[in-house]
């Protein structure tokens, strides 16, 4: 047996964009999703019309997938709904929910709803639940230690006027419980996702090997036009180890696509 490192290829991806073009960061977002097993572990597509911003105090607004400790996500966030284009209609009322989607690879068995807010409305671009019912209210973080890099995700819904909650989500003060999010989306026939976010939470060391999230597909990003800095093409890996980096970086007009792919190949002889 020998074993040979072939490959190890390094494509930058530099995709020009206008600063605050919310086209791109839907794009992104909905890689990061993927990237991240989100889709298809915790929602079956994912195609937001808005931009969802998570911000703590003292963290300020987060990137996609952020790694928190568990003290920083403590304080409930504020929550920020930017619409892809002036056509997104973001009147009425919506259903925001936080659910811990377990590490990558967990199913849906072990997803855990920690915020479970009704009628919330989007207020100067940001969720205001000022005549919300707040079925459960924010609950920090907390992953068992040694668990892995829990995803915490941020959903906001929209909620029809035929919005008809199952009457055991029909009163305020539920505590932290396991959680059929898409049963309960569908039984109170909330409408389409309009946008989500998320962030990570490890405490401890993990002592459970959690498998490798698939790289970015830069297919996904096929309405933005993209240039090779290396004039590599993304090299596919037979998957020993992969990963992959996004970042939307707003401010200096720039989408950075980085993805490193290391490909050991094993071969026999
Ligand atoms: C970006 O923002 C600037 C000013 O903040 C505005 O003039 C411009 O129209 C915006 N562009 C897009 C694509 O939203
Ligand atoms: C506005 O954004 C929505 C959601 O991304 C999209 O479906 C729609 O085509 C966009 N409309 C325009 C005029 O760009
Ligand atoms: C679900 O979570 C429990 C701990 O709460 C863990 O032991 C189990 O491995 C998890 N199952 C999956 C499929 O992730
Ligand atoms: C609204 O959110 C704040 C925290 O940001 C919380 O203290 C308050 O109880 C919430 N009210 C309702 C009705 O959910
Ligand atoms: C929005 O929610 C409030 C309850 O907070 C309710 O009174 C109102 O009818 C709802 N509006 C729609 C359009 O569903």
């Amino acid at each position: 047996m020998i074993v040979l490192p072939l490959i190890f290829a390094l494509p930058v991806l530099f995709v020009s964009a206008q600063s605050n073009d919310t086209s791109v960061q839907i794009e992104a977002i909905e890689a990061h999703f993927t990237q991240a097993a989100l889709v298809p572990e915790l929602l079956a597509t994912f195609d937001p019309s808005s931009i969802l911003t998570i911000n703590f105090d003292g963290v300020g607004d987060l990137s996609p997938g952020q790694s928190l400790t568990q003290d920083q996500v403590g304080p409930t966030p504020t929550i920020k709904i930017t619409a892809a284009n002036s056509s997104v209609d973001l009147t009425g009322n919506f259903t925001l929910a936080m659910v811990d989607a377990d590490v990558v690879g967990a199913d849906e068995s072990n997803i855990t709803r920690h915020w479970l807010e009704n009628s919330v409305i989007i207020s100067n671009g940001q969720v205001s639940n000022s005549s919300a019912t707040a079925i459960t209210s924010y609950a920090g973080p907390a992953p068992a230690s040694g668990s892995g890099p829990h995803r915490y995700v941020v959903i906001l819904y929209q909620q029809p006027a035929s919005f008809s909650p199952p009457s055991d989500f029909s009163q305020p003060n539920l505590g932290v419980s396991k959680f059929d999010l898409n049963g309960y989306v569908k039984d109170s026939q909330l409408g389409a996702v309009v946008a989500a976010n998320y962030f990570t939470v490890e405490v401890g060391t993990s002592t459970v090997s959690i498998s490798a999230t698939s790289a970015v597909e830069s297919s996904t990003l096929a309405s933005i036009s993209v240039t090779t800095a290396s004039g590599s093409t993304a090299a596919s890996s037979t998957s020993s180890a992969s990963n992959a980096a996004l970042i939307l970086n707003a401010g200096s007009s720039t989408l950075f696509l980085g993805m490193a792919v290391l490909a050991v190949v094993a071969a026999s002889m």
